[in-house]
């Protein structure tokens, strides 16, 4: 298993481009899925995860063109099975996003159940009771949802919470249903927005991408398209905290900041001084960081994504920290390993109280989940010594080139 050896304690300096939003383009891959004709994707992050969605595409019977490292084009004129299976899904829960797209042109999905993961059990059963309000025969049978439908039913569906892939599936399922969908309670997500952009491409009718209430009226066919993917906001926000925890000065290219106001507002708050343009962020860090209070939100809140990478700036901040993570029931597995490092953190419940430490000394430590693994490698970067980061197939399904990027702003990390 590749680990990253970090020799810590250089202030961060350089540019590093960042690359298309995982998040986004996920459940655009899937959107493919509602046409028969080619849709070409452009900015497609080159990730663990994108490579396992594509997997799973094909094995449904789409064609998948690569034209360079970052554009293709995907055609499912030919699909020949509607099953997302087990051994695919357990791996990635996002493969829950081919159940909407199949449901609406297909009339019949078997996807998989996905499993719990380390930061929560994350259910699916929004998704499944949005699909049955817009007239989806479902049924649960070992471990599988089997939805059938002749045609889908548009309907209004109020989601118990928001759920940004449930809002997702059910915006892909109601853009062929018979008549008008209202989801109320919709994730506010960029991601959503930019799915929504591709689909109006497509020729869907959406209104009310980005609020809590989408209003869409459904067609009987979709057509392809050409579409840029949006930038990492996460990635991006990634890269600002391990500089305001090292120090230095970074610039930032491809990236949105109008996307990311609260990680912003945040940093700004530790004591990071920033200069934004229209896709570049330069940001600048002299001295130690402030201790700055966190509570994860549905977006335009707090991203939960975020959390991790946060704490790993407050352990060396100057003062305590409250970080509430609202969103799920345990993603705090950071926390210990954190510790390891010489961190100071309590956590209570939801709530973890973080002490700032003069400084973090080098350990090996495990990644549990993706954005633990980006917090680890912050911590890293930000301890005197040597630090060896364990598991890190976690972080590639979401950063890609991580330990590349990172060297480019001069820090010493490595791949063994
Ligand atoms: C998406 O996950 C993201 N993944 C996550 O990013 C992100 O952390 C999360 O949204 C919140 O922003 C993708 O977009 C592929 P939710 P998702 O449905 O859609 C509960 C990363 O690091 N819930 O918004 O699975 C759920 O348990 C990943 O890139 C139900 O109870 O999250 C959670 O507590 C991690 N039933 C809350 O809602 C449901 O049917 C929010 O989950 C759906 C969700």
């Amino acid at each position: 298993m590749d680990r990253l050896r970090i020799t810590g304690g250089t202030p961060l300096h350089g540019e590093v481009t960042i690359s298309g939003a995982k998040n986004a383009a996920l459940p655009i891959l899937c959107a493919c899925l509602l046409t028969e004709e080619p849709v070409r994707l452009n900015n497609v992050p080159d990730l663990k995860d994108i490579r396992t969605m594509l997997r799973l595409l094909e094995q449904l019977g789409v064609k998948v063109q690569w034209h360079d490292s970052e554009s293709l084009t995907l055609q499912a004129s030919d699909i020949t099975s509607y099953e997302a299976a087990y051994d695919l899904v357990k791996t990635m829960r996002a493969s829950i996003l081919v159940l909407g797209p199949l449901v609406a042109r297909f009339g019949q999905a078997r996807v998989s159940l996905p499993g719990g993961c380390a930061i929560g059990q994350r259910p699916v059963d929004q998704h499944i009771r949005g699909l049955a309000a817009l007239g989806a025969q479902i049924q649960m049978t070992q471990g599988y949802v089997v939805a059938q439908s002749d045609r889908l039913q548009g309907n209004t569906v109020r989601t118990d919470m928001v759920t940004v892939t449930g809002t997702e599936n059910l915006m892909m399922a109601a853009v062929l249903a018979q008549g008008t969908t209202v989801l109320e309670n919709a994730a506010r997500e960029p991601e959503i927005v930019d799915l929504a952009n591709l689909l109006i491409k497509m020729g869907a009718r959406i209104k009310g991408h980005g609020t809590d209430r989408i209003v869409i009226e459904g067609v009987d066919r979709l057509h392809g398209a050409e579409h840029n993917i949006i930038s990492d906001r996460i990635e991006a926000g990634s890269f600002l905290c391990a500089v305001a925890a090292t120090g230095g000065q970074i610039r930032l290219n491809a990236v949105e900041p109008d996307i990311m106001g609260a990680t912003l507002d945040k940093l700004r708050e530790a004591g990071l001084s920033l200069t934004l343009g229209e896709d570049w962020i330069e940001a600048t860090m002299n001295g130690r960081p402030n201790s700055v209070d966190i509570r994860t939100h549905e977006y335009p809140g707090f991203a939960t994504d975020m959390q991790a990478q946060f704490m790993a700036l407050n352990t060396v901040a100057t003062g305590v920290a409250l970080i509430v993570e609202t969103i799920f029931e345990n993603r705090f597995m950071h926390v210990q390993e954190l510790i390891r490092l010489g961190a100071n953190i309590e956590v209570d419940g939801s709530t973890a109280v973080v002490r700032g430490v003069d400084t973090l000394c080098g350990a090996t430590v495990m990644a549990t989940d993706l954005r633990a693994s980006a917090s680890l490698v912050i911590a890293g970067l930000a301890a005197q010594g040597q630090t060896i980061v364990e598991r890190i197939y976690h972080l590639d399904r979401g950063y890609a080139q991580m330990e590349h990027k990172l060297q480019s702003l001069g820090a010493q990390i490595e791949r063994i």
